[in-house]
């Protein structure tokens, strides 16, 4: 009787077992993987896609300056003195209108920003605040046309002088909220026809910086306006619900799935997010390099992965920029299409180390780079005399991100705009200068979650901690209910066919069947 019912408990607990070990292996994980999927996909019901319509909190929008402050000696051939004023920051507001759903699980949107002055959070820095720039757009003009056509650089010159207000040397002098947003006034007004050509060639253009002047014959140009005043886009973005791996990354932009400016399949691949939404990270395949894409830039950038590590107790993984994402091309051959034509007769077809060549991307002899060129060749340091100090902590970009959730708990975005100052004898303007890569600003973009969702996040952690608690204690009691009836099973054949091999009996079950052995 007591051998039939302690088989059958055995045989129940072995299948408890069974199960357990299915649930705890496999079925919990899941379950839980399903959930948060569904937290975090782009689903017009997900706990996430209010979030990424509306970005609930601002990202700070930081600016430095470069302001020249030995203009003079500049202009005698010396090596600038530049002194970094900033951050000047912004709060930007991010919204996204849907435009329609995509047939390979995508989203298509339109993004738009919208900029705020924040005077508190930039200290005693003000918009009203008078800095001396390299001048941008007067150096973007006559670089354009020397390399093109040499022989008219002259006569350009004569027409920008007309153009640009003041125009004394190759240095702006402006406040930094008409630098910035509302625009320095440029007029096309004058019978010279060279000023013609150079306002008609903008009309054509309408490079981002320059806006029409409404009711007058002129531009303004100011850096950001455009990013104030449009929206970006179309972006078609997965949404993660086929393969929760994929979510966020984006597949076209205006309609492309390659970026066709840099001439090149390789080079034009759009690859990652929009840098606000990542997938979660597969723990079993974490990947090594991180993308974002950067429409300001035309390309996509990586960060590469450096450690897991704690941030506000949350266990996350760290990424950051490195050496090889912004390399000449004979460190990183990959980058070789990314530098298409000389920039200087110094070198061969790319640039130095550290620097991105966006003449094919905005049309303008812009170069980018990360700020004071950290991680960029030394020889860029040696045109200042004093002002320029990369430091890793101020100047990389980096990411911290939640595996769980793919939410980033803090980030930063780092790029520095330069012009080349040249020195061409025919310029009065540039006729002594010094001839060398000029720095003009850089930009931070960033955000850290608030306190709110960090406490969200920290207890979903626990949640889950639990979670796997139950999963370790089921599968202790199903250890433990085996080797009871086991126990019970023995006990009870003990019982019934005793003295069978008593010694190995007594050796596995315990004491009290040893005592139960010696009693008979
Ligand atoms: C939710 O998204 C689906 C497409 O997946 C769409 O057809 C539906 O209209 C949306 N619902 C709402 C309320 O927006
Ligand atoms: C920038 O430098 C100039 C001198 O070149 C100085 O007059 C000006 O006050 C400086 N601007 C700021 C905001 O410090
Ligand atoms: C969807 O994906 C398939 C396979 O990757 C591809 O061939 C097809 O062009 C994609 N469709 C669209 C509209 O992107
Ligand atoms: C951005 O544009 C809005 C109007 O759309 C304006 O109110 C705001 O002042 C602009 N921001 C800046 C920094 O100029
Ligand atoms: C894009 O991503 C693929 C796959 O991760 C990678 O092999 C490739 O190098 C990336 N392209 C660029 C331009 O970074
Ligand atoms: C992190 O955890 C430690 C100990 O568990 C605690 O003392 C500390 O206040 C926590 N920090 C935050 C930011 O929650
Ligand atoms: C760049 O300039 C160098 C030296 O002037 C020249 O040898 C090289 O062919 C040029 N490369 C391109 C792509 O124009």
């Amino acid at each position: 009787m007591l051998g039939k019912h302690s088989k059958l408990i055995f045989a129940v607990s072995i299948g408890f077992l069974v199960v357990a070990i299915i649930m705890a292996s496999w079925g919990f994980q899941k379950v839980v993987d399903k959930q948060i999927q569904k937290s975090v996909q782009l689903e017009n019901d997900s706990l996430m896609f209010d979030k990424w319509l509306k970005l609930p909190m601002p990202l700070d929008f930081k600016v430095y300056v470069f302001n020249v402050t030995n203009v003079e000696e500049v202009n005698k051939g010396e090596k600038p003195i530049l002194e970094e004023i900033g951050p000047y920051v912004y709060k930007q507001y991010r919204e996204r209108t849907v435009l329609g759903y995509g047939p390979n699980d995508t989203i298509k949107y339109m993004l738009r920003k919208r900029f705020e002055f924040d005077a508190e959070a930039s200290g005693g820095l003000t918009e009203d605040d008078e800095v001396t720039v390299i001048h941008f757009s007067y150096l973007a003009a006559l670089l354009t046309v020397h390399d093109m056509m040499p022989s008219l650089v002259g006569v350009i010159n004569k027409a920008l002088e007309q153009f640009f207000p003041s125009l004394e040397d190759a240095f702006l002098r402006v406040k930094v909220r008409d630098l910035f947003f509302d625009g320095i006034y440029l007029s096309c007004d004058g019978d010279n026809a060279a000023l013609g050509l150079v306002c008609g060639k903008i009309k054509g253009d309408l490079p981002p910086t320059m806006r029409m002047a409404e009711g007058s014959n002129g531009f303004y140009f100011s850096m950001f306006s455009h990013m104030n005043r449009s929206e970006t886009g179309p972006y078609e973005m997965n949404r993660g619900r086929d393969n929760i791996y994929e979510l966020g990354n984006i597949v076209t932009y205006k309609g492309q799935g390659i970026m066709p400016m840099w001439g090149d399949k390789y080079c034009g691949q759009i690859n990652g997010s929009d840098s606000s939404i990542f997938a979660p990270i597969n723990e079993a395949n974490v990947p090594q390099k991180l993308y974002t894409f950067e429409p300001d830039i035309c390309r996509s950038l990586y960060v590469d992965l450096v450690e897991k590590r704690e941030l506000f107790n949350i266990s996350a993984y760290y990424y950051e920029i490195s050496e090889s994402a912004l390399a000449a091309k004979s460190a990183n051959h990959d980058n070789k299409c990314f530098c298409r034509k000389n920039w200087s007769a110094n070198h061969d077809g790319c640039l130095l180390m550290g620097l991105l060549n966006l003449m094919p991307c905005q049309g303008a002899p812009a170069i980018a780079s990360l700020p004071h060129f950290y991680l960029g060749s030394e020889e860029l340091l040696e045109f200042f005399q004093s002002g320029i100090a990369p430091q890793r902590e101020k100047h990389n970009s980096h990411v911290y991100i939640d595996p769980t959730t793919g939410v980033v708990l803090s980030g930063v975005k780092r790029l520095q705009f330069n012009i080349e100052l040249r020195k061409i004898d025919t310029i009065p303007q540039l006729s002594s200068v010094p001839t060398g890569l000029f720095p003009m600003l850089w930009l931070e973009e960033g955000a850290t979650i608030p306190d709110s969702i960090q406490q969200e996040l920290r207890d979903s952690h626990k949640l889950l901690g639990y979670v796997e608690v139950a999963r370790w204690l089921l599968l202790t009691v199903a250890v433990i209910a085996v080797i009871a009836s086991a126990v019970a099973v023995a006990r009870a054949n003990a019982l019934l066919s005793w003295p069978r091999n008593s010694n190995s009996v007594s050796f596995i079950l315990g004491p009290s069947v040893t005592q139960v052995n010696k009693g008979n």
